[in-house]
């Protein structure tokens, strides 16, 4: 049981991350709605739980306004939100300033992290937080990355914009967590979902991560079992990867040898 939690709303609840969430929200007696750019992946987890699917994309925010608003009116207030939905594209050919690569040859790859790793984060919390404060108080549960607070090799769009994620819940948490809004933000290394390709229910555990996976690649219910324990103890910042706290101490002591660690983390993995 989380306490005061009947209906939560998960993005990205599809796949990998997010269909663990919902799982593990639906095994805590919670209502569920599974909201995903993947229909049909939605439509699969909500008729498995019982729940409600809807076809949204987080980085329209009528979409997600409109999503709010129906689910508050046909199904209930929204006690939970987890912000889970993520793209990534990686860097094109030069590297960090590169023009090229993933996604486009353009801005679009930076335009679509921005959408979805930052600006559906800001949607949600418009829209909810004046709701959930009238009401005496709500979860806005934000999946950032371990990039939010150390940095991707290879992907500067999803570095930057998850360091947004991680600062814009901050700024949630500061300004509103006093009127009744916990806020959460979860920074994961690397865990096995299409994201770092694997499929979602292989049996390997084998990622191509470009050796983000130093620390051992975690099952998306591991980090679900997390959130879940994190929201009960009413943490900020929840760590599936205990370590990422301690490199995230040695990067705020000494930010120049973090560089040159990380510089050299790199030259070894490009030299593999
Ligand atoms: N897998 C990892 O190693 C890892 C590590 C740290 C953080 N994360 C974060 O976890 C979250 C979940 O990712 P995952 O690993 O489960 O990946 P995934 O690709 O398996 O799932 C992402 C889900 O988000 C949905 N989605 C993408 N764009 C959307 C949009 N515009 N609107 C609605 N839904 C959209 C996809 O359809 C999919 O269901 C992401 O925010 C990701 O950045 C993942």
């Amino acid at each position: 049981m989380i306490e005061n939690v009947r209906t939560a709303v998960v993005t990205g609840g599809g796949h990998g991350i997010g269909r663990a969430i919902c799982r593990r929200l639906s095994k805590e007696g919670i209502s569920v709605v599974v909201a995903d750019l993947d229909d049909s992946a939605a439509q699969s987890v909500a008729k498995e739980l019982d729940g409600r699917a809807f076809a949204v994309d987080v980085g329209d925010e009528q979409q997600l306004s409109g999503l709010i608003t129906t689910v508050e009116n046909e199904i209930g207030p929204i006690d939970l939100f987890v912000s889970n939905a993520g793209v990534g594209y990686g860097d094109g050919s030069a590297g960090a300033a590169s023009k090229e690569g993933g996604l486009n040859p353009t801005d679009d790859r930076w335009e679509s992290c921005w959408r979805v790793n930052v600006m559906a984060h800001v949607y949600a919390a418009r829209e909810l937080v004046p709701r959930m404060i009238e009401r005496g108080g709500g979860h806005l549960v934000n999946i950032a990355s371990a990039a939010g607070l150390l940095s991707q090799i290879g992907d500067a769009a999803y570095s930057a914009t998850k360091h947004a994620a991680v600062a814009f819940a901050e700024s949630i948490a500061i300004t509103h967590g006093e009127e009744g809004i916990h806020v959460a933000v979860v920074c994961p290394q690397a865990v096995a979902t299409r994201m770092i390709g694997i499929a979602d229910d292989s049996d390997s555990m084998e990622g191509g991560f470009g050796g983000n996976d130093v620390d051992g690649i975690l099952a998306p219910e591991q980090v679900a079992d997390c959130i879940v324990e994190g929201i009960r103890d009413g943490r900020f910042l929840i760590l599936p990867h205990q370590q990422v706290s301690e490199y995230f101490r040695r990067k705020a002591s000494d930010y120049d040898r973090w560089i040159s660690g990380m510089q050299r983390f790199r030259r070894n993995l490009t030299e593999q």
